[in-house]
This record gives structure tokens, C-alpha cells and sequence, in this order.
């Protein structure tokens, strides 16, 4: 990128820390974006994200946001929407493709209706938690119960029987009113990088305990990685178009990161797809796109040049009229 392509951008904001319980990480995310950008040349503030957040941005002026939040109000559409009515371009899914991709349930209706396949399951609320055995009724064991709007693993797990499930979902529904229960899905775990609607490449993990839970996640160590996935040539391509699949069904934009489970036989399961996966020098993101070619301060450079404003597109702030909506209303009366 040269000089005159790096003043289009003006001041960046790095979005980072938030109100979810991935606080940490995304500080960690945030930093590695900051430091890169900053080491390209870009003009490059910290943003620290806080229920102040719409005061801080009025107090610092940013010509552009890129988003290093993850999980509730940074990766669920709040901030986005925030952003809209700011009128300030931001990386990654818009307002509606966040909200979707956060929610476990709508993503899976929107895969089904897309026939990407996606782990048979059903949902439980917090209200009707006496009812439990009934709603599982023949769906069988072992499943695995993960809050509806959740990430990290926070609140996930496994049950072979009635009592382990109902502990489970008690304890998911601590993170959400509305619990998922799925079937167990045995197989490899692998993360697909989705850039653009074209898929990077496929890393496979395999975490030392029993799922890739928040500790496998986050502490070194405690997962092995291999890539490419290690998975026949025609397996992989599969695996990569099935990611673009999912991205497209939420309509996605920007990086995403498609997490899917394989098994030994022909059964290929999308779980869920992340809007704003990690970045820091050890998150999955990175590895992959540094076997696609990219380093780290290109993907972020690259994951910067698609920052868009969504669906609204620009604000009119002088027009006395109230902008777009006013404009709307005459339209339709057209
Ligand atoms: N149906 C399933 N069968 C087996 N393991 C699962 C299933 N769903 C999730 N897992 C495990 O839990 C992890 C987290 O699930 P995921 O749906 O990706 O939610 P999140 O990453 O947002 O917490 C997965 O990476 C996988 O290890
Ligand atoms: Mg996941």
C-alpha cells in the first residue's frame, strides 16, 4: 500500500476491550491490529470500548473503525449499529450479518435453509427447564449444550445422560435464556478463513482435553495445530467451498473465521462462523493466512481496505431535512 492509499484511510481507531466476557482477548487482538497498522504507517489511535463508548468517539475523531471486539456489543451488531449512526466506516459484517453469525439458532436456520449442514438439534429456554426431559424426548445421547449467543466455549460441554444434560443446560443458561442442545458431533475440528467470501484455507486442531474448550482456546500448549487440515484434496476443497457456503448464508463480509467438525466418514458440520475472529499472533486467523501468503500486517491491511459503511451508506448530517429517512418517506409516497 503506498502513501496516497494510506491517506484515504485518515485516522484509524482500533476498537478493542468491550462489555463480553472475551474482555482480554480482545485487548490482545487489539494491540497486535494497533501495533501493525502503526508499523505500515497508518495513523492508528486505541480505541478502549466501555458503556462511554458513542462520548468517546465524539471526543476522538476517527475516520475509520477497525473492530477488534469479540462476542456481546462488538460482535453482535450493537457497535455496528453505533457506528452506522456515527457515520463511520467500520471492518468486518454489517449490522445484520453480526447479529445472525452471534446467534447460534438464527445461523442455523439460515444453513438449513441454505443446505449447509449443520449438527440436528433443538433448543431449550430458560423458563421451561421443568420440561426438559420432554423436549429431549427420542433425540438421544451423547449432544453437546452451548448458550444460543455465546463464544469462547463459555457455558459449552458435553452430556451422556439425562442428569449430565440437565446440569449442562442449567449451567449454559447462566450465560443465556435460550439454550442449544445438539448432537454430538465426534471428528476433527477444523477452522476455515473465510476473506472476502473467498476461503484462505483449512487449519486443523486438536485440543489436548476433551473439546476445543476456553482453555484449549486460550493457553499455550494446551492444542496441537496442523496445517493445511489434514484431509484428502478433494475433502479440503470441500471443506473450504462448504466455509464459503456459510458465509454467504449470513451474508458475511469482510474476514471471518467458519468452524466446522469432520468426521471419519463422508459428514462434513458447520458449527457457526465468527465475524471477528481473533487476531492475535497466536489466534488461527493469522496462521492461515500467513500459508495463504499473507503476513500479519498485510491481513490486517487487507481486512482495513474493505472497511465499509453498511447498509445506510453515508449521512447527509447537514441536510435540515433528517437525511435518509425523510428521504424514504418521500419515496414511498411516490
Ligand atoms: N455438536 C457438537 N459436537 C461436538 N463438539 C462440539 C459440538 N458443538 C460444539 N462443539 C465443541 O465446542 C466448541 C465450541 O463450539 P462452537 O459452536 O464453535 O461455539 P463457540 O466457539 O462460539 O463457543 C467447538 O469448537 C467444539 O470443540
Ligand atoms: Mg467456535
Amino acid at each position: 500500500m503506498n502513501v496516497a492509499e494510506k491517506k484515504q484511510f485518515g485516522r484509524v481507531g482500533v476498537l478493542m476491550g468491550g462489555l463480553g466476557p472475551e474482555r482480554d482477548i480482545s485487548m490482545k487482538t487489539g494491540e497486535a491490529i494497533h501495533d501493525a497498522l502503526a508499523a505500515r504507517g497508518h495513523d492508528v489511535v486505541r480505541i478502549v470500548v466501555d458503556r462511554d463508548i458513542d462520548r468517546t468517539l465524539r471526543q476522538t475523531p476517527i475516520d475509520v473503525a477497525f473492530l477488534a471486539l469479540h462476542g456481546p456489543f462488538g460482535e453482535d451488531g450493537c457497535i455496528q449499529g453505533l457506528l452506522e449512526m456515527r457515520g463511520i466506516p467500520y471492518t468486518g459484517s454489517d449490522v445484520l450479518a453480526s447479529a445472525l453469525a452471534m446467534d447460534k439458532i438464527k445461523s442455523k436456520e439460515l444453513f438449513r435453509l441454505y443446505n449447509v449442514p449443520t449438527p440436528p438439534y433443538y433448543s431449550v429456554e430458560s423458563h421451561a427447564l421443568d420440561r426438559l426431559e420432554e423436549l429431549h424426548g427420542s433425540f438421544g445421547f451423547p449432544v453437546f449444550v452451548k448458550p444460543r449467543r455465546s463464544g469462547s466455549s463459555v457455558g459449552a460441554g458435553k452430556a451422556g445422560d439425562m442428569a449430565e444434560l440437565r446440569a449442562r443446560v442449567e449451567d449454559a443458561a447462566r450465560f443465556d435464556r435460550s439454550v442449544l442442545v445438539e448432537r454430538f458431533v465426534g471428528g476433527k475440528e477444523i477452522r476455515v478463513a473465510v476473506l472476502d467470501g473467498r476461503a484462505l484455507g483449512a487449519i486443523e486442531i486438536v485440543p489436548k482435553g476433551e473439546f476445543y474448550d476456553y482453555k484449549s482456546k486460550y493457553t499455550k500448549g494446551r492444542s496441537d495445530y496442523h496445517y493445511p487440515a489434514r484431509l484428502a484434496p478433494t475433502r479440503y476443497k470441500g471443506v473450504l467451498n462448504l466455509a464459503e457456503r456459510a458465509h454467504r448464508a449470513l451474508g458475511c463480509t469482510g474476514a471471518t473465521g467458519v468452524d466446522l467438525l469432520v468426521t471419519e466418514g463422508e459428514n462434513e458440520y458447520v458449527l457457526e462462523v465468527n465475524t471477528i475472529p481473533g487476531m492475535t499472533p497466536t489466534s488461527l486467523l493469522p496462521k492461515i493466512a500467513a500459508g495463504a501468503g499473507y503476513g500479519f500486517e498485510d491481513l490486517c491491511e487487507a481486512i482495513l481496505s474493505r472497511a465499509a459503511i453498511g447498509v445506510h451508506g453515508a449521512v447527509d448530517d447537514t441536510a435540515a431535512d433528517g437525511g435518509i429517512a425523510r428521504r424514504a418517506v418521500q419515496q414511498a409516497a411516490e
